[in-house]
């Protein structure tokens, strides 16, 4: 990959969309996370930086304010950000105003369109789960990491949880579809930011997973979103074992897998 030098702006743009738009949108409504239009307005800026910074330290210390996000997020913590410093909370901050500014913002979320699930998507959708048809940017199937109880006989990885009653659990087409749009926890992002979904793609895996949804009963129980959102004990050593792996299936790959990570 040629390496380009970012603007700072560009800097600040990328670290944003890689890392917040999975949960938020500026101006395009609540996802996992509050919309974050003009946040300022409702709240003290020193505040945010620390929030954003370290979510779980604050809800931790009890401050009343983290304590009602938490609750209308339903009980899901915000996760602490890699390579969130004081100075990127603040360039964050700068931008999210500047976007509240605008009638529609760029980060007003992904325009999926919301015409109702066909019989080809489900097809399309479930193939693409499989890797029997191979995801346009070049990503590893969503089998050799998780199962869903409709592939039974085909076993699938365990790296990733069942994702049998994904949709459902993580709130349907929108809140979900804005999280694989870029996925942002600790063993998705470094292999999916190099490799995205295309927005194509996100339709027919959400009409798969929402049939998987009704019909089918996770086999494995025990993960919750917070488990998945705080990240897997061991993940970082499981990372490794992946770049392990994944290098040796594609040797031709040329990213390292891990970059950027601790
Ligand atoms: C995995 C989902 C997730 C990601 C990723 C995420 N957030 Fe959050 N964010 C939340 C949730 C949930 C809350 C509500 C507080 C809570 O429950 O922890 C929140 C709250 C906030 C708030 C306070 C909003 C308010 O209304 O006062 C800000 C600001 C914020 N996040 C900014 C960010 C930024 C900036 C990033 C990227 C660096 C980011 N978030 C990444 C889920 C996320
Ligand atoms: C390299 C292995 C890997 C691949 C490939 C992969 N995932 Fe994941 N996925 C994970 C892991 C591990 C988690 C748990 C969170 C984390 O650490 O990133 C996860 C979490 C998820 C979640 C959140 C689940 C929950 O229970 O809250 C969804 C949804 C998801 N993956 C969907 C997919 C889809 C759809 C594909 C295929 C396009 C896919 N994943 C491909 C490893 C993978």
């Amino acid at each position: 990959m040629a390496t380009v030098t970012l603007t700072a702006q560009q800097d600040t743009d990328e670290f944003f969309k890689q890392n917040c738009t999975s949960c938020h949108t500026i101006g395009g409504g609540r996802l996992t996370g509050p919309d974050l239009k003009n946040v300022e307005k409702r709240r003290d800026r020193a505040w945010l930086i620390r929030f954003i910074q370290d979510p779980q330290a604050m809800i931790a210390s009890g401050d009343p304010e983290a304590q009602k996000l938490l609750r209308e997020a339903r009980g899901v913590v915000m996760p602490k950000v890699v390579g969130i410093t004081k100075k990127r909370a603040a360039k964050i901050l700068d931008l999210i105003a500047a976007e509240s500014k605008l009638e529609k913002s760029r980060f007003a979320g992904l325009s999926l369109s919301d015409r109702p699930f066909t019989e080809e998507d489900r097809t399309i959708g479930r193939e693409l789960f499989l890797g029997t048809r191979r995801l346009k940017g070049g990503g590893p199937p969503c089998l050799s990491c998780h199962t869903v109880n409709g592939v039974g006989g085909l076993g699938g990885g365990e790296l990733g949880p069942d994702l049998t009653d994904a949709y459902a659990r993580l709130e349907g087409r929108k809140v979900l579809g804005a999280w694989l749009a870029s996925p942002s926890t600790e063993t998705m992002a470094p292999v999916f930011k190099k490799h995205p979904i295309d927005p194509d793609e996100i339709l027919p895996l959400l009409a798969f997973l929402e049939t998987e949804s009704k019909e089918g009963t996770p086999a494995t129980t025990g993960s919750n979103i917070n488990f998945v959102l705080l990240g897997v004990v061991g993940a970082t050593a499981l990372l490794f074992l992946f770049d392990y792996f994944w290098r040796r299936r594609f040797t031709g790959v040329r990213a390292r897998l891990v970059r950027g990570q601790r």
